[in-house]
């Protein structure tokens, strides 16, 4: 049986990207396609030296911000994907689209503590002692959608931002493709907000 078919869209480095390709055929999906919001993302550059066809769909080429997400449906459409990943996608994607596949995203706090592009500084900020990622299916409001899985990462006295990010995606590394793997293997059973996994 041929493997479920993967998009994967990134904005920056992609390291969580490279942690779904190191998986290899264990990861039970096939990666066909990476798209991203910008030219230097250094996701695409991992994508294509792992052979993976690439699309780069900048918002600057087009009239409006519907434009710009029609042009990003029909590149991931002509994917046939059967799961779409952010891997570290920085905007905000139409109705259409997250209706149209399922979509996860990895987010790097334990939501619904601090949604929205600033979590690991905002978790500092706040004198939290504990923060981590959390694995979410997408839904029409900014991190918000269906909790897959979540894992804490203690806040430790000192943490610059840089150094509790990377402790945090350590553990993206591991939890969102273990998430892909679960999803690929038809284990993902979702009612609502609550999601079930079968075992
Ligand atoms: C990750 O921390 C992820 O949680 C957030 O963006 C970051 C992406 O990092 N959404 P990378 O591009 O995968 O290295």
């Amino acid at each position: 049986m041929p493997l479920p078919r993967l998009a994967v869209l990134v904005s920056g480095s992609g390291t969580n990207l490279q942690a779904l390709l190191d998986r290899g055929p264990e990861l039970g999906g096939e990666i066909t396609l990476v798209v991203s919001d910008r030219a230097d993302a250094g996701g695409l550059r991992r994508a294509d030296d792992a052979g993976i066809k690439t699309a780069v769909v900048p918002p600057g080429d087009f009239a409006d911000r519907s434009q710009w997400a029609a042009a990003l449906e029909e590149t991931v459409a002509a994917a046939e994907p059967a799961l779409v990943v952010l891997a570290g996608f920085m905007r905000i994607l139409p109705a259409s689209f997250v209706t149209r596949w399922p979509v996860l995203n990895v987010h790097p706090s334990l939501l619904p503590a601090f949604p929205g592009g600033h979590a690991v500084e905002e978790a500092l900020a706040w004198g939290a002692k504990l923060t981590g990622c959390t694995v979410h299916l997408v839904d029409e409001e900014v991190d918000h959608g269906p909790i897959v899985a979540q894992e804490a990462v203690p806040i430790l006295p000192g943490d610059t931002p840089e150094e509790l990010h990377e402790r945090i995606k350590a553990v993206e590394h591991r939890l969102l493709p273990a998430c892909v793997s679960l999803f690929c293997r038809g284990l993902v059973e979702v009612d609502g907000r609550h999601v079930r996994i079968q075992t």
